[in-house]
């Protein structure tokens, strides 16, 4: 919030986004905002659209009707191409469930975007196990996503998200498998590296815990999402 009390341009937005599922509609005019730098707590209900509206965002689900504006573009109306283009150098996500590849130990998966970008094998491995280190999973390094625990598993996704620097990491519910002290010592070092980096972040949580440590909260019901108030 500036002196004027008007918002910046936000980074990203979306604006009356509808999206169907047969008959079940996920969206219904759906709108949001967020700044550059700024951590956003979504909750609400099971079902209430929260992962279909983060899939939008990040580029990955197209909204039947409105728009998702990024910078200077429409994601929505995007070729696939550049959509790829922006997730693979200015997106990180973590996926409500999991998605790390099975056959990739623990620290090729969070090597794997930095090889895709060109690093070295050994530079990009080097940095996974950095990037391990600060969630708490180094020792996980060798394992396969099918010998880690839950919470082990979205460490390493979240290790994976952030690895590239992303200017916007996406989190469905990143913390959902992990207990009370876990949960602090993974919000601590994403908040500490967003702040870092100046990366924005949205959050889907259900957790009272988790969307303390954000900026703002929005919750969404039924398809729409509506402000929360200031919670920092
Ligand atoms: N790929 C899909 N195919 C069919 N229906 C879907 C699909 N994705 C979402 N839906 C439906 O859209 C609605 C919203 O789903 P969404 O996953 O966005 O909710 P959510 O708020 O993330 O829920 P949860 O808290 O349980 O993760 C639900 O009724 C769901 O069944
Ligand atoms: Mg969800």
């Amino acid at each position: 919030m500036n002196t004027t009390g008007e918002n910046p341009v936000p980074l990203l937005t979306a604006r009356d986004l509808v999206k169907t599922y047969g008959r079940s509609e996920a969206l219904r005019g759906a709108s949001v905002g967020l700044d550059a730098g700024e951590i956003l707590a979504v909750t609400g209900t099971s079902g209430s659209g929260k992962s279909t509206l983060l899939h939008c965002l990040a580029g990955i689900v197209r909204p039947d009707a409105g728009s998702v504006a990024y910078g200077g573009e429409r994601l929505d109306e995007l070729p696939e191409k550049r959509l790829s283009e922006l997730r693979r150098t200015e997106f990180g996500v973590v996926f409500q469930f999991g998605q790390l590849i099975p056959e990739l130990t623990a620290v090729d998966n969070v090597a794997l975007p930095l090889l895709l970008a060109g690093l070295s094998r050994a530079d990009a491995h080097t940095r996974a196990g950095e990037w391990l280190e600060r969630f708490g999973v180094r020792g996980q390094a060798g394992l396969r996503p099918g010998e880690m625990s839950g919470g082990q598993a979205q460490r390493t996704a979240l290790a994976r998200a952030l690895i590239t620097g992303p200017k916007v990491v996406f989190a469905d519910e990143p913390t959902g498998a992990l207990d009370s002290l876990a949960t602090e010592q993974v919000m601590t070092a994403l908040v500490h590296t967003a702040r870092e980096a100046g990366t924005a972040v949205l959050l889907i949580t259900h957790d009272a815990q988790v969307a303390a440590y954000a900026d703002r909260e929005v919750r969404m019901a039924d398809g729409a999402v509506a402000p929360v108030g200031v919670t920092a």
